[in-house]
């Protein structure tokens, strides 16, 4: 026989049917036993007939968990039992046969309910068990239609999804970088991405006009509720566009996922709002403002586009860093003091961030193509021509060869997945998240390594 999903049962009422899936309950009452079974599509009843000697055994015996092979037959209920708020609230499955396929012991926590009150450590500890309940299933398979959705539009936008690599070389661009030591080059060492941004921008220089990923990004940072040391960015870059050009389409691909997908979440303005950072920091002394007009309304989604950003700030050693990223372009109207290298605090960048409900959920900006202004950025942070060259020479050497105009974005993923899953941080968004310390804790990671293992890198440790 053939295993039908538990969703479809109310199409088989009458019919013999053979489900396969999970002991979610099991309710003893002597003569009758019910087991609410489980699978990914959901829940239903099954039932245990005295008169059915060899189930009612089997189902005796099962406890929460377990796996099971039902054959059953599915009666409609009578009428008093109809349950019209439950999934398969109207129908019941007799159990005929039970097979075990596994059995389990009695898990460390409940995984029926939200899970709110359970130790997160322990939680984390036992993830494979913790993604069994329904809250969390819910937020993976949305994030699957949410990630299915973007690639469906950028595609049909003329984007193509492009892998970069994953062992990159370490530059100073922002956070502090994950290193991994090189084998067969001793003393050397790959950088983890940061982002893909130096690769998307040399996949302009290679003529690919639109570029996406859903990149994983790497970076060594105190971690805080909407921050993991590994994340997910959905990250485009294109070609011959505009600022207006990126914020439209990315307000457009923003608005179709909350119509399509969260129909019943309301958007509190459309277009959405532009502040420059001077009035979000003036209004809201923050930079991604939280403008909802009902803080209670947990479907209400305030959207709003932050630009005009300072491109440089002071350091605290009184020379100048850039505030997002040395690729950006400044503003048009300031770009002669950037060569001239004049008003300095006062060069406004072409940068724009996202905010969603007081979160940054995505920044991006037009790029410096020309590869003296990116000269001109890295020297006023104070770099040496020599250093410039030896960091960021490969993209100087490709903005040569003919790179055209371009510019993009990248957002957050898990931070936006978990405003739109009303989730309280992103790692209930993220399958295997870590802890506040950075720390894995279902297989220990990270671990200590045999010696050998770091000798052969060429490598010693000093003593903690
Ligand atoms: P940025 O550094 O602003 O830009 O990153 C883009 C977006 O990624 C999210 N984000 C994070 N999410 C979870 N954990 C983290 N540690 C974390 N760090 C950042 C934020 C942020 O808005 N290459 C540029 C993009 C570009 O210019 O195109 C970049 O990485 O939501």
């Amino acid at each position: 026989m053939k295993r039908i999903l538990i969703k479809d049962l109310e199409k088989h009422i009458g019919e013999e049917v053979l489900i396969n899936g999970w002991v979610d309950v099991r309710r003893d009452q002597g003569k009758l036993i019910f087991i609410d079974v489980r699978d990914v599509s959901g829940k239903v009843q099954a039932v245990a007939l005295p008169f059915n000697k060899e189930a009612h055994a089997v189902a005796e015996k099962v406890r929460s968990e377990w796996v099971l092979s039902i054959h059953g037959k599915v009666n409609a209920r009578p009428e008093k039992n109809v349950n019209k708020d439950e999934q398969n609230g109207m129908l019941e499955v007799e159990l005929l046969s039970i097979e075990v396929l596994n059995e389990s012991v009695t898990p460390p926590f409940d995984i029926r309910g939200a899970g709110d009150d359970i130790n997160e450590e322990i939680r984390l500890r036992y993830r494979y068990l913790d993604l069994r309940r329904p809250r969390l299933q819910k937020n993976f398979r949305m994030r699957h239609e949410v990630e299915l959705f973007c690639r469906n539009f950028l595609s049909k936008e003329n984007f193509l999804e492009i892998e970069t690599p994953i062992l990159t070389k370490s530059t100073p661009e922002g956070s502090r970088d994950y290193l991994v030591p090189s084998r067969i080059n001793p003393g050397k060492f790959y950088a983890l991405p940061q982002s893909p941004q130096q690769y998307k921008q040399l996949l302009m220089a290679s003529g690919f006009e639109r570029y996406f990923q859903f990149a994983r990004c790497m970076r060594d940072e105190d971690l805080r509720g909407d921050r993991q040391p590994e994340f997910t960015q959905l990250d485009m870059e294109l070609s011959f566009v505009e600022q207006e050009d990126v914020m439209e389409l990315n307000e457009r691909l923003l608005i179709a996922i909350v119509k399509e997908l969260y129909p019943n979440k309301r958007i509190q303005q459309i277009p959405f709002p532009r502040l420059s950072y001077k009035e979000a920091m003036e209004k809201y002394n923050s930079d991604k403002p939280d403008i909802r007009e009902d803080k209670n309304d947990s479907d209400l989604l305030a959207f709003c586009w932050v630009v005009d950003f300072p491109f440089f700030e002071k350091t605290d050693e009184g020379g100048w860093t850039f505030t997002h990223n040395p690729f950006s372009a400044a503003k048009p109207e300031h770009r002669e003091w950037l060569m001239n290298k004049e008003h300095i605090g006062d060069i406004l960048t072409t940068q724009y961030d996202i905010a969603l409900n007081g979160f940054e959920i995505g920044g991006g900006s037009i790029r410096n193509h020309n590869p003296d202004a990116l000269r001109r950025v890295l020297q006023i942070m104070g770099h040496s021509d020599e250093k410039i060259d030896q960091n960021f020479g490969h993209m100087l050497e490709a903005f040569s060869f003919g790179t055209p105009p371009h510019g993009g974005i990248a957002w957050g993923l898990d931070r936006l997945m978990a405003i739109l899953q009303n989730e309280p941080n992103i790692r209930e968004v993220i399958a295997f998240a870590k802890n506040g310390e950075g720390r894995e804790l279902m297989t220990e990671s990270p671990s200590e390594v045999p010696v050998e293992q770091i000798t052969e890198l060429g490598l010693r440790l000093i003593k903690p």
